[in-house]
Parts: C-alpha cells; sequence; structure tokens
C-alpha cells in the first residue's frame, strides 16, 4: 500500500500553494502528509513542543500505516516542517486548515475553545486573501463563528477571507489511503472564488477521479455529523438485531449476509460485537444529539444508538459471567485493546470499557494487544498487560477477542487450549472460524451467533 501512496503525486500538474495546519492529531498530521505528498509546502502547528520535535525528525506521534514514510519523504524533501510558532507557520499561508480537537464537554457538548483559539491565531497572523479550511468535526454553525472571530479581529481584511467547511473522513488504520484516495472530497463554502480556491488545492487528487461534493457551509458542517452518526446506527442497528439472534437462536452474521446483499442496505458497517469506539463516533454521536436538542428538535434515534452502544458492552459481561459463574479472581485474557485493528489508539476502546467493567467485578484482566499495550496500561493502571498473546492466555479462565487484529487469525488455538485453565472463549468481534475454536477443544461464545461447545473435550484433556 505504501508504495501506492508514495508514487509521484508531485508529477500531477498542481498550482503549489503554503499551506498551514493548526493542530497535529491524527486528522492535522494526516493533512500535512498529503497535502505534502500532492506538491504543497506545508507548516504543521501544534502547541505541544515535544511533539513537534519528534515530527521534525520525522517520528508520528501515533501508529497509521504509510504516515511515517511520506513524512520522512516529504521533510527530506523540503516540503514539509513543523513548528510551534504560529507566526511562523500562519504568516505567509495562502491555505490554513484548522484541524483541532473537539473533544466532549460533561454534557456532550462539542468543546470548541481549541477551534477559538486557532481562529484568534489566524486572525493575528495571517495575510490577506488566506483560504481557511475548518476540517475539524464541528457542530453546523461553528464556521459562521469562525468567520465572525476574524472579521472582528481583523476588520482590516475582513471583505478578503474567505472561510470554508471541509470536513474529513479518514478513517483510523487507512487514514493516508482516504486522505489520497478519498471517495469524496466535501467542501461548503459560500462564494464560488472559495470553491475554485479549494478545486486547486485539492487539484491532483481531484484529477484522480475523487468526487467533489459542493454545498453551503452550514449543509457541510452537518452532512459530516450526519455520516458518522448514521454509520454508528447501522452498527448498533446490527447490535440490536444481534440480541435478537441470541434470543431467537439464529446467527447473526446470515442476517448480516442478507442484509447486506440488498443494494439499499450495503454489506459495511454490519458487523455484530463490542461496539464501536474510538475518538470519532462515541462523541461526534452526542454532540449531534446535543445539537439537535439546541435546535428545537428532539431526534430519539441518536439516543438509542449510543444505548445500544452500551448495551453491547454489558451483554458481553454478562456472557462472560455465565460462562464462569462468578467473576471474582478469575482471570480473563482480552486479545485486542485498540479499539479498532491498525491502530494504537485506545480512546472510547470498547476493549477498555469492558476491561474496567471485569475489573470493578472483581476479575484479575490481562490484555494483549500487537500496538496499543502501552497506551491501555496508562489509561488503565489495573490492567495486566502481557506481550505475547500466549502469555496473555496462560492460566486464563476465559479468553474475550475484543480487537480483530489480523494476527489473531493464525493464532495456535491448540496451544492456546494447552495453556488456559478453563477453555472458554467470548468472541467480541465475530472473528474467529467457529470449527477452528471448537476442533481444538474450547467452547465457542460469539456475537449473535449460537454457542459452541468445544469437540473431543476430553480427547484434549487426555
Ligand atoms: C470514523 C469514520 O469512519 C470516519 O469517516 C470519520 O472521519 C472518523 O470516524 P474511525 O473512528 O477511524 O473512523 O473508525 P471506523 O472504521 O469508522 O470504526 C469505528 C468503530 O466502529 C470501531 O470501534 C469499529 O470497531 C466499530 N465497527 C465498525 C463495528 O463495531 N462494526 C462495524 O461493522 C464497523
Amino acid at each position: 500500500m505504501t508504495q501506492r501512496l508514495m508514487e509521484a503525486w508531485v508529477e500531477t500538474p498542481l498550482e503549489q500553494m503554503n499551506v498551514a495546519v493548526i493542530g497535529t492529531g491524527h486528522v492535522g498530521l494526516i493533512t500535512c502528509v498529503s497535502m505534502a505528498a500532492i506538491g504543497h509546502s506545508v507548516r504543521g502547528m501544534d502547541i505541544d513542543e515535544a511533539k513537534i520535535a519528534k515530527l521534525n525528525l520525522g517520528i508520528s506521534p501515533f501508529h497509521e500505516p504509510g504516515v511515517e514514510d511520506l513524512l520522512r519523504k516529504s521533510i527530506e524533501q523540503g516540503r514539509l516542517s513543523f513548528t510551534s510558532d504560529p507566526g511562523e507557520a500562519l504568516g505567509d499561508a495562502d491555505a490554513i486548515f484548522i484541524c483541532v480537537g473537539t473533544p466532549a464537554r460533561a454534557n456532550g457538548e462539542a468543546n470548541l475553545i481549541a477551534v477559538e483559539q486557532a481562529a484568534r491565531d489566524v486572525a493575528r497572523y495571517t495575510k490577506s486573501g488566506t483560504i481557511v479550511i475548518e476540517k475539524s468535526t464541528v457542530p453546523a454553525g461553528t464556521a459562521r463563528r469562525v468567520e465572525w472571530v476574524l472579521k472582528h479581529e481583523r476588520v482590516d481584511l475582513a471583505a478578503e477571507l474567505l472561510v470554508v467547511s471541509n470536513p474529513e473522513f479518514l478513517r483510523e488504520g487507512s487514514a493516508m489511503r482516504d486522505a489520497l484516495y478519498p471517495d469524496r472530497i466535501l467542501v461548503g463554502a459560500e462564494s464560488s472564488q472559495a470553491f475554485t480556491r479549494m478545486r486547486r488545492l485539492y487539484g491532483p487528487i481531484l484529477e484522480r477521479g475523487a468526487e467533489l461534493i459542493e454545498t453551503d457551509i452550514a449543509t457541510a458542517e452537518l452532512a459530516k455529523h450526519a455520516c458518522n452518526a448514521f454509520l454508528a446506527m447501522k452498527i448498533s442497528y446490527i447490535n440490536g438485531i444481534a440480541r435478537l439472534c441470541e434470543l431467537a437462536d439464529a446467527d447473526v452474521v446470515d442476517v448480516a449476509r442478507v442484509m447486506g446483499s440488498d443494494p439499499r442496505i450495503g454489506p459495511h458497517f454490519l458487523s455484530a460485537g463490542l461496539g464501536y469506539g474510538g475518538f470519532c463516533f462515541p462523541k461526534d454521536l452526542i454532540a449531534f444529539e446535543r445539537l439537535s436538542v439546541q435546535l428545537g428538535y428532539d431526534f430519539p434515534l441518536l439516543s438509542a444508538v449510543a444505548r445500544i452502544n452500551d448495551d453491547a458492552i454489558d451483554n458481553t459481561v454478562r456472557k462472560i459471567r455465565d460462562a464462569l459463574w462468578n467473576l471474582e479472581d478469575k482471570r480473563v485474557a482480552l486479545l485486542g485493546l485498540a479499539f479498532k485493528p491498525d491502530t494504537d489508539d485506545v480512546r472510547f476502546s470498547p476493549a477498555l470499557t469492558l476491561a474496567s467493567r471485569l475489573l470493578d467485578e472483581g476479575a484479575v484482566v490481562v490484555g494483549y494487544d500487537p500496538q496499543a499495550a502501552t497506551d491501555a496500561k496508562a489509561e488503565l493502571p489495573d490492567l495486566l498487560i502481557e506481550h505475547d498473546p500466549y502469555d496473555a492466555v496462560r492460566d486464563a479462565h476465559c479468553i474475550v477477542l475484543c480487537t480483530e487484529w489480523a494476527e489473531f487469525q493464525s493464532l495456535d488455538l491448540d496451544r492456546v487450549r494447552e495453556l488456559v485453565a478453563y477453555p472458554v472463549v467470548v468472541d467480541g468481534r465475530n472473528a474467529f472460524e467457529p470449527d477452528r475454536v471448537t476442533s481444538a477443544g474450547l467452547h465457542y461464545y460469539p456475537t449473535g451467533r449460537p454457542d459452541m461447545p468445544a469437540h473431543a473435550l476430553e480427547s484434549v484433556h487426555a
């Protein structure tokens, strides 16, 4: 994949711009690297000086396939650098991306302080004619606020600054590919001049076939939330169906296959399991719900989606308890701690929510993850960590597959059976082939599918 990502983008004709990116988190760094890869001259800005120092050495602060190769290549070619000085980053920028975090406040609303601060920095340092691009996920109406800040702080430039909304659709684990080969680029703007500038900015990517969708600003902002909430709804829908399947002795994997073969439904995001996590879906869904309430519309579907997502964890705890009887002092091994595979991100990871529930009930919880172990331990110090999956399952009374890393497919389950205390596997992602588990002498408890007893348990014991 990296090879394709690193192909010669710069040979595609481009009107080179000076691009500044405020915020170098997941979205900001991917934006820096992709803009540099297509040939722009990019400066990333962040208040975290330690992070800036690492970035300038070509070290990514998080695991994301392909990002470090492109980061280094762009730095070597002199098209990408990082600074903590807003003046240096913003002073000569033709285009400024705002990619700062929008975490949830205690009441679920998006906290937009960092967006306002970014707008103030832009107002203070920007030159005339810059296009200011809101990429952070924000409630509809935020760009209007950004514009208000800019216009009030820089009366001299008020007529010349352009504000647009350009939400990201990057999935962690495939973010580089999503940035360089997106399904669509969404631009919300209020002037033809702004659309023209955005077309120039994304020129090479558009030339390779990405669809450009142009809307007004509030529509673009709202569409982003609508997409994430819809995807979360699909996951909760299939998790609700999974519960029904368990009660009706049906198989959710087959139900999803039937549903997905209808092109009106589509096969994606119909994998039942522990539910969605990460830094986007949980917070965006609640922020969207808060926005709808503020706007005067009660949108009950949104809170139901979040509730069903919580139920997925409750149901897994119940399943583990059913299999093990009392949880006190039972050793539970969690395979996978990241919120999904191919990332080291544990923010709002269902695996950690489950771990903390099991710890509360007195279980000893040990986790293994190929990338996320350190962050998981920092988040949940009582979680024991092993750096090898076989060490994690040793003496376990129950194994729970929480994150469907590809490497778990090649686990030697006969060896696992020899190491565990009880032969119990709960599959929180329906990732194992049931026959493979049961023929190794392990009892299999998938999600939304019939439980399957171990085959030939006696001969395994013998
Ligand atoms: C998401 C959006 O997909 C992306 O467009 C947006 O810009 C940022 O938020 P991301 O958070 O990286 O991306 O992860 P995604 O691949 O969408 O998965 C989100 C969560 O849903 C994960 O916890 C995943 O395990 C879970 N999931 C996904 C399911 O439980 N079932 C599914 O069928 C699909």
